[in-house]
Parts: C-alpha cells; sequence; structure tokens
C-alpha cells in the first residue's frame, strides 16, 4: 500500500522531496479545480482567498496533501461551506481549509492524526478510508520542517491547517 510506505519512510525521515520553488496559493488552486466538480455535486459552496504564499518545497507532495484535506471536506462535510486561505505569515507559509461540516470533539481532533483512527460516524458509513489521509498530511508537512494540525474553533466545522517554513533548513534533491 503506496500510503504505508509514504508513512514508513517519513518515520524513518527517509521521505525523499524533490525541493523547487512553490507558491501554496498555485498548490491550492489546482487541489481546488481538479476536485471542482466532485465539491459542488457534494453541495458544497466554496470560497478562496489565496493570497501569495512561496517557499521551497516538493510540489507533487503538497498537492497530494491539499488533495486529501478536500477530500475530507467532500466526505465529512458535504452540504457546508468550505472555504480555502492561503498566506504568507512571518516566516511561514500557511494553508487553512474551513468547513462547517459536523467537525470533531476535541478529544477526536488530536486523534484525526494516528493512523487507520476514524470517527466513530466515519466508520459506520459503509464507504470509507482508511484513516491514513491526515497522517500523511502530517508526515508531509513535517517532512518540510512544517507541520499539519487542526486549529481549535468556537464556531461548527473544522478547520486544518498546513504551516511550512518560507525557507526550510534541510535542501534535499532539488528539481529546478
Ligand atoms: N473535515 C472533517 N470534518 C469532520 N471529520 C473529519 C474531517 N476530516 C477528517 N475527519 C475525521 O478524521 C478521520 C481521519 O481522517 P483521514 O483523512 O486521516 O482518514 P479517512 O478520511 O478516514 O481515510 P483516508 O483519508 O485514508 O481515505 C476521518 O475518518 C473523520 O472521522
Ligand atoms: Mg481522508
Amino acid at each position: 500500500m503506496e500510503e504505508l510506505r509514504t508513512l514508513a519512510l517519513s518515520n524513518a525521515g527517509q521521505l525523499e522531496l524533490i525541493y523547487s520553488p512553490v507558491d501554496l496559493a498555485d498548490a491550492v488552486g489546482a487541489a481546488v479545480t481538479g476536485l471542482e466538480a466532485e465539491l459542488t455535486a457534494a453541495g458544497i459552496t466554496l470560497t478562496r482567498a489565496l493570497g501569495q504564499a512561496k517557499t521551497r518545497a516538493d510540489q507533487m507532495r503538497i498537492r497530494q496533501a491539499c488533495v486529501a484535506v478536500l477530500e475530507n471536506c467532500l466526505r465529512y462535510a458535504p452540504q457546508s461551506h468550505v472555504h480555502v486561505e492561503t498566506r504568507t505569515e512571518g516566516d511561514d507559509v500557511v494553508f487553512r481549509c474551513s468547513d462547517t461540516g459536523p467537525g470533531l470533539v476535541p478529544e477526536n481532533q488530536a486523534r484525526a492524526f494516528d493512523r487507520f483512527w476514524r470517527a466513530d460516524e466515519s466508520r459506520a458509513r459503509s464507504s470509507g478510508g482508511s484513516g491514513l489521509g491526515l497522517p500523511i498530511v502530517r508526515a508531509i508537512a513535517r517532512a518540510h520542517g512544517g507541520d499539519a494540525r487542526i486549529v481549535p474553533q468556537e464556531t461548527p466545522g473544522l478547520t486544518l491547517e498546513i504551516r511550512l517554513p518560507q525557507h526550510p533548513a534541510a535542501v534535499g534533491k532539488t528539481g529546478d
């Protein structure tokens, strides 16, 4: 299973990244465009505020992470409103994806990043994933020297954040 290989490599600090200049705004824009028809079909209305968020990163991995986050909105927050935004914040570039779906209670927000963990309501569904999406999102972010988390919020729904350094310390392989 490709996902398990990705996680095993990242645990061993051996997830090989191919770095090139990446603007998160473009990566998120591409991911959204690829899923737009499915989002609309799921009754999701989407707004975007994609500000410049330039860094060096593995473009394919970052795109993969953005897609995993949006796929969760599709699956767990249909008929909701999804807002995606990117921006530069100090020395970081940030991607946030907020939905107005059912969200997760605080004790489950940390578990969502455990491999194979799925909320009971999610497990009860006939169709569904394997619980590897968010662990991979976090592994990809951490391999870049960044992180992924669920942002605590008062309003209903879920906000997922990916934060990467603007100037990653690890240069890795360069794909320029
Ligand atoms: N936007 C969201 N709203 C509510 N719950 C969510 C959301 N995103 C994730 N979850 C919960 O977190 C769990 C883990 O998500 P994750 O993406 O890791 O796995 P998955 O979607 O179940 O499977 P996979 O991504 O491997 O297909 C989900 O099963 C769901 O219970
Ligand atoms: Mg998922």
